[in-house]
């Protein structure tokens, strides 16, 4: 059987790596990997952080950066784009039960039921996202809100330790 942590397990695991990860993406990429690995809902775990372009007048985008999963087609998500989007614009955490009835969703694979996106603050202001798929519906509950607005806090507090 595959080997389970708990989400308080992890916050203690997840800790410590941010006070010794050498850089912010080997941290998110410690990140997706254990919540991935150790957490059983948990299909597709990514993050997204957000590129501002030096050209007046165009947009800034979100880019996919870290993640273990399925490929996506979704590496570059515009903000008025997608629930990852929409997590941006709203500054609050999304949680769709059921993706098909949202029809704000980017479909990555069929198998996805439910998702989470929570956005990352440096500073206050809005710099990336972390995004969960599950292939089970509802599969994100109020302790995992919890647990995934801690580790996007972590790497907020990353980069605002080392930027
Ligand atoms: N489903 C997301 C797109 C990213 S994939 O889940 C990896 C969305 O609707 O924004």
């Amino acid at each position: 059987m595959a080997t389970t942590l708990t989400r308080e397990q992890l916050t203690a695991d997840l800790t410590n790596m941010a006070q010794s990860a050498p850089s912010v993406d080997d941290l998110m990429t410690d990140i997706v990997g254990r919540l991935q690995q150790y957490l059983p809902r948990y299909h597709w775990v990514g993050f997204y952080m957000i590129e501002k372009s030096m050209m007046p007048g165009v947009d800034p985008v979100l880019v996919l950066g870290p993640y273990v999963g399925a490929p996506t087609e979704h590496t570059r998500i515009p903000l008025n784009q997608g629930i990852c989007g929409a997590a941006v614009t709203s500054g609050n955490t999304v949680v769709v039960d059921d993706v098909s009835s949202d029809p704000r969703y980017l479909a990555c694979s069929l198998e996805t039921k439910s998702e989470i996106v929570v956005p990352i603050r440096v500073r206050g202001e809005i710099v990336g996202e972390l995004d969960i798929d599950s292939h089970e519906s509802a599969a994100f509950g109020d302790e995992d809100r919890r647990f995934c607005e801690f580790c996007a806090r972590l790497v907020g507090e990353y980069l605002e330790r080392t930027t």
